[in-house]
């Protein structure tokens, strides 16, 4: 039996090396433990005359014409997001009226570029579809989303309930210590430690801090102070919240972005479609979504469509109000913050 695989081997081999040392070498600090799936490398083979995006294509292709159309991942946030363009979009970082001076500043664009590190080989900022770059659209909505939580304090910010529990330095009125009994002994409470919403994409309940901490190996359970004290990991647990379903069978925020996720026939009846609006379903349920023409969701929106400016793409690629809002669609998870 054993003669029969040699020769396949003996032939693929080689194209394995070559795929290794096109584009493997472009992340180097993969984790394996994150329960991602890796996404396909692209190749660098010359697009189609015509091909949309020409000048920045990527073949997903690889030799195999059923990966046409499927998503694929090459490159860096870092090569195209730039410390000034992040100094444009949190221009006033450094003013925010938040608790104490310590954490003035403290979420900064060297943190933002090693958190992201960690999640491209997942396709966070790095994603290729049909020939198009999709990689500084997600950071844009990622940030839009990241910049209406922490401009809490911040006289700027109108709506309380996005404000809401939303600094990093976990600024709440609440008397819940957000410790859910069902999860208790999977994921045990800590004495004395309220999971209240942390990070640049808040967290909350003990399952989260259980689960993010998980992934990133960090011990979040017994330290959850550990987002507020440092940057990096407050990014990723917050690109960990964008990559992560809410819930088992459900979609990412970043798979509902991109449009790599299948709707169900409940998510056609729910008006639930791939694209911006979609995340914030999938981010804040109920919260913001399937109330027609609400504040919250258009503050979210104009955030994005600010920063694709900002970002050089431009707010005319962000697609249809259909795909920007969530103003009809039914919540993923009803009273998200209250359920697990
Ligand atoms: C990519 O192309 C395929 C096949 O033409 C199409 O089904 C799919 O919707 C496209 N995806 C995107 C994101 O445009
Ligand atoms: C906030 O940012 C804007 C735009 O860059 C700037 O004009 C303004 O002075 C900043 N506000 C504070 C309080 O720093
Ligand atoms: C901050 O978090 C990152 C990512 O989890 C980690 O690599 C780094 O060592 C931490 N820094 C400190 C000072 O603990
Ligand atoms: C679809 O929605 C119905 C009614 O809410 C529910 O009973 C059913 O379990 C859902 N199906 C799936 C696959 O989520
Ligand atoms: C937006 O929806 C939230 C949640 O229901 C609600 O509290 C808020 O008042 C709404 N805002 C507007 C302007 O409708």
């Amino acid at each position: 039996m054993e003669y029969k695989w040699s020769v396949p081997l003996t032939i693929l081999l080689p194209f394995t090396l070559v795929l290794l040392v096109n584009c493997d070498y472009e992340y180097p600090s993969l984790n394996k433990g994150l329960p991602l799936k890796r996404c396909y490398q692209c190749n660098t083979l010359k697009p189609p005359p015509g091909a949309p995006g020409a000048s920045l294509a990527c073949n997903c292709n690889n030799g195999n014409p059923y990966n046409r159309g499927r998503p694929c991942c090459k490159g860096a946030v870092r090569y195209y997001f730039k410390t000034d363009q992040f100094e444009n979009i949190f221009s006033n970082r450094s003013s925010l009226e938040i608790e104490t001076d310590a954490n003035k500043g403290f979420l900064d664009y060297q943190s933002f570029i090693t958190a992201s590190a960690l999640y491209q080989p997942y396709g966070f900022g790095t994603t290729y579809m049909n020939w198009t770059f999709f990689g500084t659209k997600e950071v844009a909505a990622f940030l839009a989303h990241v910049a209406t939580k922490i401009s809490c304090g911040n006289k700027l910010a109108t709506m309380d309930q996005l404000a809401w529990g939303s600094c990093y330095n976990k600024k709440m009125n609440s008397n819940s210590n957000y410790c859910d009994e069902h999860y208790k002994k999977a994921y045990p409470c800590a004495p004395g430690v309220a999971y209240l919403g942390r990070g640049p994409l808040p967290i909350y309940w003990n399952y989260n801090y259980g689960k993010a901490g998980k992934d990133l190996k960090v011990d979040l359970l017994n330290h959850p102070e550990y987002i507020e004290q440092n940057a990096t990991l407050a990014f990723q647990v917050a690109i960990w919240r964008w990559m992560m379903p809410i819930k088992k069978h459900q979609p990412s925020a970043h798979d509902v972005f991109l449009g790599t996720w299948t709707p169900t026939k409940n998510d056609t009846l729910a008006q639930r479609v791939s694209g911006f609006g979609t995340t914030m379903n999938v981010l804040y349920g109920d919260l913001v979504c399937g109330h027609g023409d609400n504040e919250s969701m258009n503050n979210i929106i104009s955030h994005y469509l600010y920063y694709l400016d900002l970002m050089g793409v431009g707010r005319e690629e962000a697609g249809p109000q259909e795909v920007l809002s969530c103003a009809k669609q039914v919540a993923f998870n009803p009273s998200f913050s209250s359920s697990p």
